[in-house]
């Protein structure tokens, strides 16, 4: 008997889409590239080649905030998941692959929905659709959106106690000020009574912090160097990918790793119709990821609409997950 021909087939799960067009896109590269610091925004790394590159840092041997914040979420789950309203709607800020929402999903079944919102759309349907197989429980409901701008929750959670989760440090890509406006508007979306879990990197030595921000196989360079490649498939450019090196370094006194594309030699670029000249060594700022203390980011979060009601952190001290409630 073949079973494979009786199973149904998978109901792809579709994104709720509020993506940026290719036209934002060139408007940011080319406002970027035009700074006098050249910069591009970090948001623009995670397009489908972008994001399987993240998933592959993740399984780093430099790279320990993925396995400290894992390692914290499995300890916890149940305490976690317990301060969370029954029933409610767990609405994920840069989902991914969804690993970290999966383990708190397995410890509470009181969350019968999940929302998880992404920039890169095909990913996320993949991963809505991987999950709605393996939880046939939960209402899964992708939302493709960019969360530094407005964006809709589907109608079906509308009236549900909503929870947000924003792990993987991402809140450190924020610049402080922005991070902090980032949580108000997080906490009007989510509503009254909400929670929110925010996993953050922790300040630490400066070896610690460059390794994985620079490993030994290269995963991390190539996950720089892919957005070059991106911007040369959908902006018309010509970037030589061969031309531009990954550098990556903690920057001490304002706690922040940063990210650069480093030019090899002098050379002009053309990116939607514009030219952009390098010097050698010229670079373009392609990500920072600010590292807080326990007190600085609970200061960020209590002057941002949220007061910090429980903390927990993996025996190393290297990463800090924060339960907030709405204020
Ligand atoms: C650092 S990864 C973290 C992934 C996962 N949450 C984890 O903890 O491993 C950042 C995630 O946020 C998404 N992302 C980055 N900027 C975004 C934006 N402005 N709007 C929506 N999603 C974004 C990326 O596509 C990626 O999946």
């Amino acid at each position: 008997m073949n079973l494979h021909a009786r199973r149904p087939a998978l109901r792809p799960a579709v994104p709720f889409a509020q993506t940026d067009s290719r036209a934002a896109f060139a408007a940011d590269v080319v406002a970027g590239l035009s700074e006098a610091r050249k910069r591009v925004p970090a948001k623009y790394f995670y397009d489908r080649r972008g994001s399987e590159l993240f998933a592959a840092i993740t399984t780093l041997p430099e790279y320990y905030p993925t396995r400290a914040e894992t390692a914290i979420l499995s300890a916890h789950a149940a305490e976690i998941t317990a301060a969370l309203p029954a029933p409610s709607a767990l609405v994920e800020f840069g989902a991914g692959e969804a690993v970290k929402a999966r383990i708190l999903l397995a410890a509470a079944p009181h969350i019968e929905a999940y929302v998880p919102v992404d920039i890169s759309a095909e990913f996320l349907a993949e991963e809505a659709t991987r999950l709605t197989r393996d939880l046939p429980r939960l209402r899964v409901l992708p939302v493709a959106a960019d969360f530094t701008g407005a964006f809709d929750l589907p109608g079906e959670v509308a009236s549900w106690p909503k929870a947000g989760f924003f792990p993987g440090s991402t809140i450190g890509n924020f610049e402080p000020a922005e991070a902090a406006a980032f949580l108000y508007e997080a906490a009007h979306l989510l509503g009254p009574g909400a929670r929110m879990i925010v996993g953050v990197d922790l300040v630490k030595d400066a070896t610690i912090l460059n390794a994985a921000y620079d490993d030994a196989a290269g995963v991390t360079a190539a996950f720089n160097l892919n957005l070059l490649r991106r911007i040369n498939d959908e902006l018309d450019a010509d970037f030589d990918l061969e031309a531009f090196e990954h550098c990556a370094f903690y920057n001490v006194p304002v706690h922040r790793i940063e990210m650069h594309l480093v030019a090899r030699s002098s050379q002009r670029v053309r990116v939607a119709g514009r030219v952009f000249d390098f010097r050698r060594g010229e670079t373009i700022h392609t990500e920072s990821s600010y590292k807080y203390t326990i007190g600085s980011f609970a200061a960020l979060a209590a002057g941002s609409g949220w007061t910090p009601s429980a903390l927990w952190t993996d025996p190393d001290g290297y990463f800090s997950v924060h339960l907030l409630s709405r204020s």
